[in-house]
């Protein structure tokens, strides 16, 4: 007999060409496209059960139960598939991460890529991993991207059917590490959800926009090329004109910490007087993403570790897409 149950894992991504602004707010179709790498090892594994004797959806975050604002972006995600699938059942949704929520790592690209991968197979229905993104897509905007493998563009379209995201290359590609450098483990005071909403106020938002193909297709020629070289220098320019936007909307947000400024010094130094190749991107908090070729990592890692500042720093590789486990 059929039981509606499904799981699935996703993994986070990092974005190298950052998502920044929306054209529409509701349905999370961005003002620009983006690209990023899935980050291997971290892990979201989330279980939908659609039941007959439920009043209402539920969700239960790493135990706990949740309602208001985080329960309501999963319904968002439920409703489409019970509108695709006419199935009429509310749904049990368990969600849990490898790593702590409380770690600086944004956690709801995983978690929603995780949970419309599994919520689709819950209610039979068989999604191309362009609907997938698609539907990702509407409970959080970077989820579009954690469920195509590797690296992946965010195409932005205009409209619900045109915005998703595909892979550009497949994790074996390229052997890039990402140092998830984590100077704080508090949580942010302005979450990405209201940023978004904020980055029109910047007056640098429109050039940000208008400069945006440009970096798009130097980022996509340098992973395609595995050209480690113009990656760091087209992944840096477009952290900091996203946070430019940032620093300069109202009102502002300041995102970085003292310990923030330190890695990005560091690393820069590392880069212009060693030689050594690093880059560094910053998303919506303090923590740092500094990125290098894989066999460089150790070493990064031990020089991270010693600067003042630094809780944490976890390395992982480039991830595959969203897919179920069990069904
Ligand atoms: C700075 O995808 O977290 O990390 O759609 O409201 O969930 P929502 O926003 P979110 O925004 C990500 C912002 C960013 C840059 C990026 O990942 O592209």
């Amino acid at each position: 007999m059929r039981h509606y149950r499904a799981t699935a894992e996703a993994h986070p991504n990092i974005a190298f060409i950052k998502y920044w602004g929306n054209r529409d707010h509701a349905l999370r179709i961005p003002s620009n496209g983006s690209i990023s790498m899935n980050l291997a090892g971290l892990v979201t594994r989330t279980t939908v059960v659609f039941r007959p004797d439920l009043p209402a959806d539920r969700l239960i975050l790493a135990g706990q139960p949740r309602t208001g604002q985080a329960l309501a972006r999963v319904v968002r995600v439920l409703q489409r598939v019970r509108q695709w699938s006419a199935l009429a059942w509310y749904a049990e949704v368990r969600s849990d991460n490898n790593f702590p929520t409380g770690a600086g790592i944004a956690s709801s690209a995983a978690a929603f890529a995780a949970l419309a991968t599994a919520a689709a197979a819950a209610a039979g229905l068989s999604l191309s991993t362009q609907a997938l993104s698609r539907l990702a897509r509407l409970g959080s905007g970077s989820a579009s991207r954690s469920v195509p493998p590797g690296f992946v563009e965010w195409l932005a379209g205009k409209s619900d059917a045109a915005s998703y995201a595909v892979s550009i290359a497949p994790p074996d590609h390229w052997a890039l590490a990402d140092c998830v450098t984590i100077v704080t483990q508090g949580h942010k005071a302005v979450g990405s959800s209201q940023g978004h909403r904020l980055a029109e106020s910047s007056p640098f938002q429109a050039e940000r926009l208008a400069t945006a193909p440009q970096r798009l297709q130097l980022c996509r020629e340098a992973i395609l090329q595995r050209d480690f070289a113009a990656l760091a220098q087209v992944v840096e320019d477009d952290c900091h004109l996203m946070h430019a936007v940032m620093q300069t909307s109202s009102p502002r947000l300041l995102y970085w910490e003292p310990a923030t400024l330190a890695v990005m010094h560091a690393v820069r130094r590392w880069r212009e007087e060693e030689g050594l190749p690093v880059a560094y991107t910053i998303d919506a908090g303090p923590n740092v993403h500094v990125l290098c070729p894989a066999d460089h990592a150790p070493a990064v890692r031990q020089r991270l570790e010693a600067l003042r500042g630094v809780q944490q720093v976890l390395v992982a590789l480039p991830g595959g897409g969203a897919r179920v486990v069990e069904a």
